[in-house]
C-alpha cells in the first residue's frame, strides 16, 4: 500500500430515479468521504470520484407513469441527489451525470475497442416481449405465477414469496409489468462479455491475491466464482441509454451495468479537463500502476465491481484493477428493510429541511452504527442518544469548557504550561497515541471503530477536566489552572483535526474557534499545536441537545407511512361458499343503541353492552375490548347486531346476540354502524 503515489476513490453512482437516502449514506457515501478526507489531510493525492447513474429500465418506467420524458425523471433527481451530497459535506471532486457527452463518447469508445477486439460474443435469443408497450421486456417487468410456489407476483428473475431464482421462462402465466399484456417471446441479437472466459484470473487476482478484502466481499465473490461464472450480456433492447455503436445494431444500447461504471472514468476526464493543473491527466488516475484504486459501494453492486467490472478493464487492456471494493452492508430504519416503493426510509433532502445545520448528528450516528460487517438499524431514539450523550455532552461539553475557561481566567489566550504532573503526562501520552489509533482502523476500512477512538480523545479531555476542576482550582491556583487548560485546548486543536474526515463541520468551527491556522493529519498528537499567549476565538455551542418532539414527530411520521402501507397491501378475506337468500332471511339482523358499555372483570377481550333493542333492551357481550380502551365512550352509538341467536353464558353472563364488527388493515375491530339514527329495533336486511 505504500508504493502508491495516488488513490482513486470512487464512491457508487446512485440512480437517478429518486432521491437518495439514509441507507446510501451510511453504506456507501459517508466512509467513502470519511476515507477521502483523511488522505487528503494526510497530503497524498486523492480524487474522489461520482456522479448519477442515469440510464436503465426503471427511469424509463417513472417517466411513463408520470407522462414525462427520461430526461426530465433524471434530470429532477439528479439535481436533488447533488444537493443533498453537497448539503452532507460529501467531498466529492466531481458529481456529474452519465448522460454527460463526455461518457457517452468514453461508454461507446470502451465498447467499440472490446468489439474490434473479439472481446465479446454475439447471439440471438428469443426474449418477451410487451406489444402493447412496444418493447423488450427485462426480467423484472415480467410477474407470474411461481412454479415453486405457486404465488403470484414472482419477478421474472426471482420469487420474493419463497426466495427461489428464476427465469423468466419458467414463471406461470407471465405478465408485462408494464402494460399488464400477455408478452410474447421475440428472437434478438445481443453481445455478451464471456465471463467464464475470464473465470480462471479472477480466481486467482480475488481469491489469492485479494485475501485482505473484506468477509462479506471475499466471502459473496468467492460464492459467485465457485458457482461458476456464464457469458452476461451487455446491451440491451431499449430506447434509452447509450446507443450500441456498431452496425446491425439499431434500436439497442448498452446495458445499465455496462455504462455506469465506465462513468467513475468519464468523470475523472470531465474533471482533469476542466483542471489539468490541479488533477493532471486522466490516465494517471486510472492507468497508472502506482495508483491505487478503491471503490465505496453497498452490497448489492458487489459482483459488478470486483467480478464484471474488472472484466470489462482487463479485457479493454490499458487499465488498472481496484485494489479494494470496502462494500458495506445495509441499513434498515426502525427494525424493517429501507424500501423506495414503501417510502420506507429517512430522506437525505427532507432531513436537511428537518434538522437545518445538524449533518454531523447524522454523520456521526450513522458511522457509528455502519452496517460495516451485519445489516444494522437506525433508530431515531438512537439518534437522539448519540447527540444527547456524546456529541453534547462529552465532544462538545468538552471543548467548551476549555474555551470558556480560557475566556474566564486567560483572557481568551493560551495560558503558558507549568510543570506537569503525572496525570498530565499520562493524559499527553494517550492523546499521542490518538494517531495510531484512529490510522489502524482508517486504513482497513473500519470506520465505526476509528471514529469510536476519535471519541475517545474527548472522553479523555472530558474526564482530564472532571477530575482536575480547573474552575475551583482557579481560585487558589492560577499557575496549575494555566497548565491544566493549556493541556485541555492542546486535546481540542486535536480533536479539531481528528474530527475532520468524520465530522467536517463541527471540525471546521472547532478549527475557527481555536484560531487554529493549518490542519495536519500529521500533527496529530502533538501538545503543541497552540503555541503560548495565542489568542482563541470567542466560544460557540458545537452541538445542542435535541430533544423529544422532532424525535417524535419523525417516529410519528413513519408510523404514519407504515399504516398507509399496510392499508395498500390489505387483501381482503377470500368470499365464503356461496349461499342464497333464503339463509340470509333466516337471520335477524337489528339496529341497537348503546345504554352501557363496560369491561367484563376478568376477561381482558371482552365487553358487556347493554343495548336499547326497541323491544325492552338486551345484553351482548362482544369480544372487542382491545380495540375500544374506553367502552363508556361507546353510550349513545347505534350498532348492529344478530337478534336471533340462542342466547349463551360466558363468565356467567348470558349474552343474546352478535353485535357486528369489521376488521381495518392493523387489526383492529370496528364496530358496525347505520350511516343515520334510526329507531333502535329496526331490522337490516
Ligand atoms: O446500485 C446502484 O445504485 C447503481 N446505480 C450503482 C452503480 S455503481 C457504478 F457502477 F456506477
Ligand atoms: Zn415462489
Amino acid at each position: 500500500m505504500n508504493n502508491y503515489k495516488r488513490t482513486t476513490i470512487t464512491a457508487a453512482l446512485p440512480y437517478a430515479n429518486g432521491p437518495v437516502h439514509i441507507g446510501h449514506l451510511a453504506g456507501v457515501y459517508i466512509p467513502a468521504d470519511i476515507y477521502a478526507r483523511y488522505l487528503r489531510l494526510k497530503g497524498e493525492d486523492v480524487i474522489f470520484i461520482c456522479g448519477s447513474d442515469e440510464h436503465g429500465v426503471p427511469v424509463t418506467v417513472r417517466a411513463r407513469k408520470e407522462g414525462i420524458t427520461p430526461q426530465d425523471v433524471v434530470d429532477r433527481y439528479h439535481n436533488i441527489i447533488k444537493k443533498s451530497f453537497e448539503g452532507f459535506g460529501i467531498s466529492f471532486d466531481i458529481y456529474s451525470r452519465t448522460t454527460s457527452k463526455q461518457h457517452a463518447k468514453t461508454a461507446s469508445d470502451f465498447f467499440r475497442k472490446l468489439y474490434e477486439n473479439g472481446k465479446f460474443i454475439e447471439q440471438e435469443s428469443e426474449q418477451y416481449y410487451d406489444e402493447v408497450a412496444g418493447q423488450f421486456l427485462s426480467d423484472r417487468y415480467i410477474m407470474g405465477e411461481c412454479p415453486r410456489c405457486h404465488a403470484q407476483g414472482a419477478y421474472g428473475d426471482q420469487c420474493e414469496h419463497c426466495g427461489s431464482t428464476l427465469s423468466p421462462d419458467e414463471l406461470i402465466n407471465p405478465v408485462s409489468k408494464l402494460s399488464g399484456a400477455q408478452p410474447v417471446k421475440r428472437r434478438t441479437k445481443h453481445w455478451y462479455l464471456p465471463l467464464d472466459q475470464h473465470e480462471s484470473w479472477l480466481r486467482h487476482w480475488i481469491l489469492d491475491e485479494h485475501t485482505e478484502w473484506k468477509t462479506n466481499v471475499y466471502g459473496q465473490c468467492k460464492s459467485w466464482l465457485d458457482t461458476g461464472l456464464q457469458p452476461r450480456a451487455v446491451t440491451r433492447d431499449l430506447d434509452w441509454g447509450i446507443p450500441v455503436p456498431v452496425e446491425g445494431a439499431d434500436g439497442k444500447v448498452l446495458y445499465v451495468w455496462f455504462d455506469a461504471p465506465i462513468g467513475y472514468i468519464s468523470n475523472t476526464q470531465e474533471l482533469c479537463a476542466a483542471y489539468p493543473d490541479r488533477f493532471g491527466s486522466w490516465e494517471q488516475w486510472w492507468q497508472s500502476p502506482d495508483t491505487r484504486l478503491v471503490h465505496f459501494i453497498g452490497k448489492d453492486n458487489i459482483v459488478f465491481h470486483c467480478i464484471v467490472f474488472p472484466a470489462m478493464l482487463k479485457a479493454e487492456g490499458s487499465y488498472i484493477l481496484p485494489d479494494n471494493v470496502p462494500a458495506n452492508e445495509f441499513l434498515n430504519l426502525e427494525g424493517n428493510k429501507i424500501s423506495t416503493s414503501k417510502n420506507w426510509a429517512v430522506w437525505l433532502n427532507e432531513y436537511l429541511e428537518d434538522f437545518p445545520g445538524q449533518q454531523d448528528v447524522l454523520r456521526y450516528t450513522l458511522t457509528a452504527n455502519a452496517p460495516e460487517t451485519k445489516d444494522n438499524d437506525f433508530t431515531w431514539r438512537d439518534f437522539q442518544a448519540r447527540n444527547n450523550n456524546e456529541l453534547v455532552a462529552v465532544l462538545g461539553n468538552f471543548v467548551n469548557r476549555a474555551l470558556v475557561l480560557t475566556h474566564k481566567y486567560f483572557g481568551g489566550r493560551v495560558p503558558t504550561a507549568g510543570a506537569l504532573t503525572e496525570q498530565d503526562q499520562a493524559v499527553l501520552d494517550e492523546m499521542a497515541q490518538t494517531r495510531r489509533n484512529v490510522e489502524q482502523y482508517l486504513d482497513v476500512f473500519r470506520f465505526r471503530d476509528a471514529q469510536k477512538e476519535a471519541m475517545n480523545l474527548a472522553r479523555l479531555g472530558n474526564k482530564y477536566l472532571a477530575d482536575t476542576e480547573p474552575w475551583k482550582l482557579a481560585k487558589t491556583d492560577l499557575e496549575r489552572t494555566a497548565t491544566i487548560l493549556n493541556l485541555s485546548l492542546q486535546i481540542s486543536a486535536n480533536l479539531a483535526i481528528v474530527f475532520q474526515p468524520f465530522l467536517p463541520f463541527s471540525a471546521k468551527k472547532l478549527q475557527d474557534m481555536l484560531q487554529l491556522q493549518t490542519c495536519n493529519w500529521n500533527d496529530l498528537g502533538r501538545a503543541d499545536l497552540l503555541s503560548e499567549g495565542h489568542r482563541i476565538g470567542q466560544a460557540e455551542l458545537l452541538f445542542s441537545k435535541i430533544d423529544d418532539q422532532p424525535i417524535e414527530q419523525q417516529i410519528k411520521r413513519l408510523e404514519d407511512i407504515k399504516k398507509a402501507n399496510e392499508m395498500e397491501a390489505y387483501q381482503p378475506e377470500p368470499i365464503k361458499a356461496a349461499t342464497d337468500i333464503e339463509q340470509f332471511d333466516k337471520v335477524d339482523i337489528r339496529v341497537g343503541t348503546v345504554l352501557e358499555c363496560q369491561k367484563v372483570p376478568k376477561a381482558d377481550k371482552l365487553l358487556q353492552f347493554k343495548l336499547d333493542d326497541g323491544m325492552g333492551g338486551r345484553t351482548i357481550l362482544s369480544g372487542i375490548a382491545k380495540s375500544y380502551p374506553e367502552p363508556e365512550k361507546l353510550v349513545g352509538m347505534q350498532v348492529i347486531f344478530i337478534a336471533n341467536f340462542p342466547p349463551r353464558k360466558l363468565r356467567g353472563i348470558e349474552s343474546e346476540g352478535m353485535i357486528l364488527s369489521a376488521v381495518n388493515a392493523d387489526g383492529q375491530l370496528v364496530l358496525v354502524q347505520p350511516s343515520k339514527p334510526v329507531k333502535p329495533g329496526s331490522q337490516v336486511g
